[in-house]
């Protein structure tokens, strides 16, 4: 489309279904039995992420929307002219549009995510409503190594990281994270990292089991995805979604009960299921400020800022990377 502003790059490393299959024979394999949570967002499942954001339960996206837009520009202060900012699960362009319109000058965005749906939408939308950014769109998944495009620019790097995602990691792969991102944006860069704080364990539960049911589509999803993709013969009525706080662990946790013995054919094997077993698909790990802080530490990221709304739901942390490092 001529005179339109156009995405400046579209990489596809979107893992093959062969990866798919292979991770769910080995976690369904093993005891107690898992599936690795980067398959939720297919598109269907990246649709439904967006409808949990609305739900009225799920807390989450509304708070750091507030936050965010409330601290921009003090973060933006810290960010500096002309930066280049990547962010990772880029799920909907509404954060990173209120981030960019408070930056001064920035000269690159890199949206990286594993649903190439979703990718396009939003880095054209990006591209649409500021013209004189170079956006680069990278479809990967971001738990594993991969390229970023060449991007000249004098500015400082920041990786733009929202959602809580990183309290999907455990805290190990958190720290493990923070310092392969901490390479990326080199000495002298930056992250924006939005987290989820600790609070009463009935709102909590409740923002990852909503009335209308559409947590626990997003989690069935994972099981019709292996139907679709892998040929699979689960019987989506035969499991139910459960999600709980594990105050100990200090993390929300995910299942897929099996509701009765069964046995289902995956990939030309048989897996078991007892009555009652569980299918634990993700974690979502809540954090005070002073442990994330101290996380962030442990990477070797300086916590320069963080800020909470008056509520006490949700965090924002502006993290530094030395520049002797
Ligand atoms: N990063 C989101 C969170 O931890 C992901 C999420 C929200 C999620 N609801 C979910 C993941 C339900 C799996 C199931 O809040």
């Amino acid at each position: 489309m001529s005179g339109e502003p156009a995405v400046a790059s579209f990489t596809d490393t979107h893992p093959d279904p062969e990866s798919f299959l292979d991770d769910a024979l080995a976690g369904l394999g093993a005891t107690p039995k898992t599936l690795p949570s980067k398959y939720f967002y297919d598109d269907r499942g990246s649709e439904l992420f967006q409808r949990i954001c609305e739900v009225p339960e799920y807390y989450v996206t509304r708070a750091e929307t507030a936050l965010l837009g409330n601290i921009a520009g003090q973060a933006a202060e810290m960010i500096g002219d002309g930066a280049s900012i990547i962010e990772y699960g880029t799920g909907s362009s509404e954060k990173i549009a209120i981030l960019l319109a408070a930056l001064n000058r920035p000269a690159a965005f890199v949206a990286v995510d594993i649903s190439a749906g979703v990718l396009r939408g939003v880095a054209e939308r990006v591209a649409r409503d500021f013209p004189d950014l170079a956006v680069h769109a990278v479809c990967a998944d971001f738990t594993r190594p991969f390229k970023l495009p060449k991007m000249s620019s004098p500015g400082r790097r920041v990786v733009f990281f929202p959602g809580s995602s990183l309290g999907n990691f455990d805290h190990e792969q958190s720290v493990d994270f923070l310092a392969n991102a901490a390479c990326i944006v080199g000495p002298g860069g930056g992250m924006l990292i939005g987290i989820d704080l600790k609070k009463d364990e009935a709102v909590l539960n409740a923002a990852y089991d909503d009335a209308q049911g559409v947590t626990a589509a997003f989690n069935l999803n994972l099981l019709q995805r292996l139907n679709r993709e892998c040929g699979a013969d689960f019987d989506l009525d035969a499991f139910r979604h459960r999600a709980f706080y594990n105050a100990d662990a200090g993390r929300i946790e995910m299942h897929l009960v099996s509701l009765h013995a069964q046995v289902v054919a995956l990939g030309g094997q048989s897996i078991s299921f007892a009555e009652g077993e569980t299918i634990h698909t993700e974690n979502s790990y809540k954090y005070s400020v002073p442990e994330f802080q101290d996380l962030a530490r442990r990477a070797g990221c300086e916590p320069l800022g963080a800020w909470t709304d008056a509520e006490g739901l949700f965090s924002l942390h502006y993290l530094s990377v030395a520049c002797d490092r």
